[in-house]
This record gives C-alpha cells, sequence and structure tokens, in this order.
C-alpha cells in the first residue's frame, strides 16, 4: 500500500494546496538542553504533506538534534510536537510505535547490517513490524529496490557495494512500511557529487512521485536548493528564517552592495547560502566569549549520549549489528 497520494494525483500533493491542510507535523515552542546548555530554543515549525523541508545551518547549530526530537527519540525539555495531529509528549510506547510506522528514517551511510544482504535489510522492518507473508514481502523487498535502483544488487552484501548504493539501500529500507514522512539526516555526506546528485533525484522522486513528505538536513547547498520546497535555517539553535526556496534564492544572489541593506539576519544567511569566508557569521563567532565557549564544550563532553535505543531498535531490528 502506497502513503496516500500517488503517481497520479502527485500535482495535487503540491505544497502550496497542501498548507491549506493541517501541517503534518507542527512544532512549537520546542526547547532541548544538553547538561543544562541549551543546543534548541523557541523552535516554531510547520511540516505540510507532500512537502520538502530543508534544514540548513553551520555544524553545531542543532540540526540533528531538531531531527531527533522530531522522531521521538530525544524528549524536549519545553514545547509540543505534533505528527499525524498526535502529540508525541502524550503518546505511550505503542502509540509511539504506532506514529514511527508511518515515518522513515535515513541514517547516515545507511546503517545496513554487514552480515545481511541488501535485500534482508530491507525486509527487516517489514518482518519485525508487519504480519506478512515471507512471499509478500518478498516482492515488497523488490518493489522498494526497484525504486531505488537496486534490485540486481538485492543479494550483494554492504560490503560489496559502493557508498551511494549503501544510501540507496538505506531509503529502500526507509520506505519497506511505506511511510508518509521520510526523515534525512545529510543524505549526500561523504558522497562525490555525481553519486549525491543522485540521491538528491531520489529524494525528489520519492516526494514529488510518491507525495512522501520530506525533512531534509543538509549543508550542502546545491542540494538544497535542487530539493527544498521551502527551506529553515537555524543559528545557535534558532530559528532565523522559515520561507521558501524562492526567499532564499533571491537572498542568495543578491550583490555585496543590496545586501549592505538588509538585517543581520539576512546577511548571515546570505553569507551561509553563498559559502562566503567573510560576513556575519565570522564576526558573530568572535563576539563569542571565548571561556563560554570552552565551558561549553567541556559540559557537553561530559554529558552522556541520550538512550535514542528505541527509536535505533525500532527502525533497524532487534538484531546487534555485526560492526
Ligand atoms: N547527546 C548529546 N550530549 C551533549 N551534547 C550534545 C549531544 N548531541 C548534540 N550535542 C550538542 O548539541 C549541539 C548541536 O548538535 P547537533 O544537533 O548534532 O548539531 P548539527 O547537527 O547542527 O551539527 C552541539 O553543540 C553538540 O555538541
Ligand atoms: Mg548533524
Amino acid at each position: 500500500m502506497l502513503p496516500p497520494g500517488s503517481e497520479a494525483n502527485a500535482a495535487a500533493n503540491s505544497p502550496s494546496k497542501a498548507m491549506r491542510e493541517p501541517p503534518v507535523i507542527v512544532v512549537r515552542d520546542l526547547a532541548k538542553e544538553f547538561g543544562g546548555r541549551a543546543v534548541l530554543e523557541g523552535i516554531e515549525l510547520e511540516v505540510f504533506r507532500g512537502e520538502t523541508l530543508v534544514v540548513m545551518g553551520g555544524s553545531g547549530c542543532g540540526k540533528s538534534t531538531l531531527l531527533r526530537c522530531l522522531i521521538g527519540s530525544l524528549r524536549p525539555e519545553r514545547g509540543k510536537i505534533e505528527m499525524f495531529g498526535r502529540d508525541l509528549a502524550t503518546l505511550d510506547e505503542q502509540g509511539m510505535d504506532e506514529v514511527r510506522k508511518r515515518f522513515g528514517i535515513l541514517f547516515q551511510s545507511g546503517a545496513l547490517y554487514n552480515s545481511m544482504t541488501v535485500a534482508q535489510n530491507v525486509a527487516l522492518p517489514l518482518e519485525e513490524h508487519t504480519d506478512l507473508g515471507q512471499d509478500i514481502i518478498d516482492i515488497q523487498v523488490k518493489i522498494k529496490l526497484e525504486l531505488v535502483g537496486l534490485r540486481e544488487h538485492a543479494d550483494k552484501f554492504p560490503a560489496q557495494i559502493s557508498g551511494g548504493m549503501k544510501k540507496r539501500a538505506g531509503l529502500a529500507r526507509a520506505m519497506a512500511l511505506d511511510p508518509q514522512v521520510l526523515f534525512y539526516d545529510e543524505p549526500s555526506a561523504g558522497l562525490d557529487p555525481v553519486t549525491s546528485a543522485e540521491i538528491d533525484r531520489l529524494i525528489m522522486r520519492l516526494s514529488k512521485g510518491l507525495g512522501v513528505t520530506s525533512v531534509v538536513v543538509t549543508h550542502e547547498m546545491d542540494s538544497a536548493f535542487t530539493i527544498a520546497d521551502r527551506m529553515v535555517m537555524l543559528d545557535k539553535g534558532r530559528v532565523l528564517k522559515i520561507g521558501d526556496r524562492q526567499w532564499f534564492d533571491d537572498l542568495r544572489k543578491l550583490s555585496e552592495e543590496e545586501a549592505k541593506g538588509r538585517s543581520e539576519d539576512e546577511r548571515l544567511i546570505r553569507q551561509f547560502l553563498r559559502g562566503d569566508a567573510e560576513g556575519p557569521i565570522t564576526t558573530r563567532k568572535t563576539v563569542n566569549n571565548y571561556a563560554d565557549d570552552l565551558l561549553g564544550q567541556a559540559r557537553t563532553q561530559l554529558t552522556p549520549m541520550p538512550s535514542i535505543e528505541t527509536t535505533r531498535r525500532f527502525f533497524l531490528g532487534r538484531k546487534k549489528p555485526t560492526e
């Protein structure tokens, strides 16, 4: 079963129409701390059906933390996250599992089990979370592998395929339960430009072709501008701006002279989008208190990793990875 919105009515899934419907994800006044240090603060955002929202921002600004709050693997200190109209904070483990079945995650490097073939990796969520018989599972796996162009490689082990193919296999597994929403954390990290463009095309095919809503964390600007319907720029755990791609594209293309009249936030976003070495980002970094910076880092390192086991186990299966 495919998520609502098949190839045929993909046009009806355009964000403009979907934006008039209740959002698939709603975040209100979200705050997350690690060891008393605010990592996310006052985050407000909405994700609409069928759209691709790209989350951007410098390294350490809180992108992955936001994603982990959205998928319920981190519990925020404050604020509300609603997915499919359900407040995550009110759900028990069973309720959370029901929500988890409706979204998929592409983990970095695909997070495949090395001891299992590509097909077995993709079958895992179906075996663990459905009552489907083996023959139906086999068909489902073939469909998912075809979707990502890996059907001929079904019987290979992860060590026998390239980095890009591992990502695609991870995506096939993320799609196993026909999720309505897909979360990606730096999907093109560590890939060459050609392979990462392939992943972009795949993300677009899933979103525009199948109507899958996508939230993509990336700092690759080419990729962001290729796949995004809307973009959100984070800086030090806050939303600097959320808007459609056009707004960000217009800002990116401003000349140095035109940019001078803009607010500091907008100039900072522009600098980020252009990858310029000089600008407000550099200035802001140097005005930070060095001691606070150091202490913040030290405290960060002392904070134990919160458990994300439940969500990982859900998506990756109960078996222990071999590496
Ligand atoms: N489990 C954790 N414990 C303590 N600090 C963390 C943890 N995870 C992330 N952080 C800190 O939170 C900040 C944001 O991290 P992250 O969300 O991973 O940033 P990004 O994905 O934008 O690079 C960083 O300063 C990071 O060191
Ligand atoms: Mg990250």
